[in-house]
């Protein structure tokens, strides 16, 4: 065993204890500390005899063993422990020692607690970690915010666990106070976004094109040959393989279709109406998870009314456009978070740099995907565009798959199959690609009923009518 430790986590769940072996794997000594004597044993157990990896129940011990300045990482649950756990540690803490919080803090909470801590001279971390147990064990991305000085601290650590994407680590200094956990929150409402879809598009395949669960898996394996190369679509194929243990034939058909959620979806669309950016995929990813869970109401209605049957498909021209309306509003729904974050970025002074968040994104994260290679050549060739639907190489991506959009949404809305998330993504390029929208109505009827007043497209200034109440 060590004498004293290079790095130290708390809470070791099973993303604390692989992140921690991570840790250690990368030549780093590791302490770990949890209240549960269990979790502390089982990490003493798997990772003692690497020699670099301790354990104790004692917060004191824990933050002794730690060199200075400490690095300590939190992976427990967001939300109160967090402000409890920091409470545990600060007695026994340093000056300039650092605290850095894994977990999906709301940002507010982040803000908070970094200026709480400033004020007592310690730094405070909120650092989004994206890849599930699998990614803490083998390379997650790290999106860290917080003090650019005291990250350098903490840089060779990450730098070395982190998932690699072409032997590029997958984290980078994001911006300062809550940058880092702002930005896994997109990240999330991504993750919700292309989620949905993907969902859609299954519905779509089984139900009009007849796929069999093999079939599916087939195609999705074969999608994820290409440009739709993804983490969601290669774990989506190997989901339409997997065998139920408990009963005949595959999984995923005795699954409940109501979906859960931990709310940082919802936190992302809440965030962008409240910064006046339409995420509207987003939003409705996050409003179908809510429709799925009313089971009981759904299957009431769904005795009271009719459904068409679905029409007649080519099955292989029907997978042909099914391939291009998922690789359509995926794009759109990057689209959607990343104009987020770059609005958030001038509102809250986070500074981000794009191209740097797609870049982390290719790898470790959920939302890793081939397409997230071309978001950052998109950024990295002008980084201060709006929106990547206004980059030249999307607008010719955009073009090939936007007609087979439109047919899969027609083909939908026709046959009563919901495509909320594609039929929206579609609205969502309809309405920002049109130079004129029908809302200087919206605007008269504001003036007509309460004086909002208006403004002209000929002249300058604001105008308010007198309508004729016929
Ligand atoms: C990740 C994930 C993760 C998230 C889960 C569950 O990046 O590893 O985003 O942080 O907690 O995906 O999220 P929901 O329960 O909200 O679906």
């Amino acid at each position: 065993m060590a004498d004293t430790y290079d790095f130290g986590l708390v809470g070791l769940g099973v993303m604390g204890r692989n992140f921690i072996l991570n840790v250690a794997d990368n030549g780093f000594t590791a302490f770990g500390n949890d209240l549960d004597d269990e979790k502390v044993g089982a990490l003493i157990k798997e990772g003692g005899d690497m020699g670099k990896v301790n354990a104790s129940t004692d917060v004191k011990t824990f933050v002794d063993a730690l060199t200075t300045p400490r690095k300590i990482m939190l992976l427990v649950p967001a939300g109160k422990v967090v402000d409890i756990v920091i409470e545990s540690l600060l007695p026994h803490l340093d000056k300039d020692d650092i605290i850095i919080d894994g977990g999906n803090s709301f940002f507010t909470d982040t803000d908070r607690r970094e200026a709480y801590l400033k004020e007592k001279g310690i730094n405070f971390f909120g650092a989004g970690v994206s890849g599930g147990a699998k990614g803490a064990r083998r390379g997650p991305s790290i999106m860290p915010g917080g003090s650019r000085e005291a990250y350098q601290h903490v840089k060779p650590i990450f730098e070395a666990v982190s998932a690699k994407y072409k032997g590029e680590p997958c984290v980078a200094y994001l911006g300062p106070k809550s940058a880092g956990n702002y930005v896994k929150m997109v990240h999330n409402g991504i993750e919700y976004g292309l989620m949905q879809l993907t969902s859609e598009i299954y519905d779509l395949l089984k139900k009009a094109g007849g796929l069999s669960n093999e079939e599916l898996h087939q195609t999705f394996a074969q999608w994820n040959k290409g440009r739709l190369q993804s983490f969601l679509v290669e774990i989506t194929s190997e989901i339409f393989e997997q065998k139920d243990d408990l009963g005949d034939g595959e999984l995923v058909d005795k699954i409940l279709d109501k979906a859960k959620q931990k709310g940082t979806g919802k936190w992302t669309s809440q965030n962008a109406m409240d910064l006046g950016i339409p995420v509207p995929t987003i939003d409705v990813a996050v409003s179908m998870r809510e429709l799925s869970a009313l089971k009981e109401e759904r299957v009431k209605a769904d005795a009271l009314y009719d459904r068409p049957t679905p029409s007649a498909v080519d099955k292989a021209e029907f997978i042909s456009k099914a391939e291009r309306a998922l690789y359509f509003a995926f794009i759109i729904t990057y689209a959607q978070g990343m104009h987020q974050l770059a609005d958030a970025s001038k509102e809250y002074g986070y500074e981000l740099e794009l191209g740097e968040i797609a870049k982390i994104w290719r790898a470790g994260c959920i939302i890793r995907a081939a397409l997230l290679a071309d978001i950052t050549d998109a950024y990295q060739a002008n980084e201060k565009l709006e929106n990547l639907l206004l980059s030249p190489f999307f607008v010719e991506k955009v073009k090939e798959t936007v007609g087979a959009a439109r047919e899969m949404t027609a083909y939908g809305a026709i046959n009563g199959i919901p495509l909320a998330g594609l039929s929206n993504a579609l609205t969502y390029f309809d309405a920002y690609t049109s130079s004129r929208l029908p809302l200087n109505l919206i605007q008269a009827q504001r003036d007509y009923f309460g004086s909002h007043t208006y403004e002209r497209v000929d002249r300058e200034g604001i105008f308010h009518t007198e309508w004729e109440d016929n």
